[in-house]
């Protein structure tokens, strides 16, 4: 049989699982939900979670997927009976994700050709209008949506046609750094603004108003926030660990994984938050406008410097989104290739990337035509009542709502609840500590572990699923 080609070096897979992790999650998703759930509350909620849920899910995951060095479907069916499903579910979920992953993707490599328009005068540029007179363009007009997704979609294609070590590692290697330091220009940039300080105070300064208010609430969308940040619950961190040697030191690299993770939503905070204070205080803070809206508009008050700026900050975003993009189509793929390589045909992974990325064009195409629902599609969840539309059984504006409800709502953290039952009672969570162990050297934090995997991770993890749901339906 072919010998299964994986990542080269540690520095080479820790870019590329924290390429994975940092993402769109953490510069788009985290400063908005912060935002929009109380600041500092959401913060404190999010980096317990981040310990007794996120760093026991990743050792968990990154253990099994070496153990096996399979993909995710075939990791779930060696090692167990009752949840052989399981991994079909984390094969399934990256397809959902993906689909609004590149409409994304493809706003914000729009918004670099913006921000080069503005730079040049171009004709491409704002021309002077706002930032959300431009958005509100843009996402009516379905044609340039579905161009600039397709885009993104294709680029992140080519690069897991280029295999594990020659696609991903080698663009995680070089982008990750690049994006660290274009990230702390921007906040330098943002933190120096006049009025920056009030960002600061409501990321910083200690209130627990909001957990008193609503617990379950914060506890849900941080939960949410944190599975879909560090890339836990979909097979990605199978995957990936599949391809990892029995050298390496997992429990290190999870916690690595873990850390970099947070810092860079920390870090994208302090790059989104103060600006937006301080060009619009008292303005609603939060919500998909803050990336596409606010911030366009905090790049065009500086003056002929901001499109430096703005292409900085979008291209450092589209970095960080291929990055993530590449390891889901990579979960899909990695299945076929292992499956094309056992029947002795080779890994075929150029036909099986191209199609992969086809089955997941459909959807994303249905994404980019809704223009975050501007085009006034209908969606699962509402009606048109009299020309207005309603909501029945779910709160969903948009199609990007509703895969991310299915996805990172509910399939994530079940996903991440069912693994963690698997570990702690079926397979026993001694399979794990053995894996990490054949790098040499004891499990420091196995008592841990085995605590949180069995008692502490699921139970939460329930919570944050019953906290989900009750948030999507009415
Ligand atoms: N973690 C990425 C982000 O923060 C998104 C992502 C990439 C993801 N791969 C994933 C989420 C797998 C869940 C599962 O944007």
């Amino acid at each position: 049989m072919e010998e299964r080609k994986g990542f080269k070096s540690t520095f080479g897979f820790l870019m590329a699982a924290v390429g994975s992790a940092v993402g769109l999650g953490n510069i788009w998703g985290f400063p908005n939900k912060m935002g929009s759930n109380g600041g500092f509350a959401f913060l404190l909620v999010y980096l317990v979670l981040a310990v007794v849920c996120g760093y026991i899910v990743m050792v968990g995951e990154l253990a099994i997927g070496r153990k096996t060095g399979k993909s995710a479907i075939a990791t779930y069916q060696t090692l167990s009976k009752k949840f052989k499903w399981l991994g079909w579910l984390a094969t399934l979920s990256p397809f959902l994700i993906l689909s609004f992953y590149c409409a994304l993707g493809g706003y914000c490599i729009k918004y670099i050709v913006l921000n080069v328009g503005n730079l040049f005068g171009a004709a491409f540029g704002t021309n002077g209008l706002s930032g959300g007179e431009i958005f509100e363009a843009f996402m009516l007009n379905q044609t340039e949506g579905v161009v600039f997704g397709i885009i993104f979609l294709l680029i992140t294609m080519f690069i897991v046609m280029g295999g594990v070590s020659g696609g991903i590692e080698k663009f995680c290697s070089v982008g990750m750094p690049a994006l660290a330091v274009m990230l702390v220009v921007i906040i330098i940039r943002s933190c120096t603004l006049p009025g920056a300080v009030e960002g600061l105070k409501f990321m910083f300064v200690p209130n627990f108003a909001p957990l008193k208010e609503n617990f379950l609430g914060v506890l849900a969308t941080a939960g949410g926030q944190m599975f879909f940040s560090l890339s836990l619950g979909m097979g990605v961190m199978i995957t990936y660990g599949s391809y990892l040697d029995k050298q390496k030191d997992i429990t290190k690299n999870a916690l690595v994984i873990v850390i970099f993770d947070t810092l860079v939503a920390l870090m994208a905070g302090l790059a989104v938050l103060p600006a937006a204070f301080a060009l619009d205080p008292g303005g609603k803070i939060g919500g998909p406008s803050l990336l596409f809206v606010t911030l366009q508009n905090v790049f065009d008050s500086m003056g002929g410097i901001g499109a430096v700026f703005g292409i900085i900050f979008y291209l450092l975003v589209t970095l960080a989104a291929v990055s993530s993009s590449i390891s889901l189509l990579e979960v899909i793929v990695t299945h076929f290739c292992d499956k094309a390589t056992e029947k002795g045909k080779g890994d075929k992974r150029k036909i099986y990337s191209v199609i992969a990325a086809a089955a997941a064009g459909v959807l994303c195409v249905l994404v980019c035509l809704d223009g975050l629902g501007y085009s006034g599609y209908w969606v699962p969840g509402r009606v048109l009542v009299d020309g207005a539309w309603q909501y029945t059984a779910m709160y969903n504006d948009c199609w990007l709502d509703f895969f991310d409800m299915l996805s990172e709502g509910i399939m994530m953290p079940l996903g991440a609840l069912l693994m963690c039952l698997m570990i702690g009672y079926e397979i026993g969570p001694d399979v794990v500590r053995d894996e990490v162990e054949k790098s040499g050297g004891k499990m420091k934090t196995y008592g841990f572990f085995k605590i949180c995997v069995r008692f502490i991770t699921p139970l939460l993890m329930v919570m944050v699923l019953i906290g989900q749901i009750k948030d999507f339906f009415l």
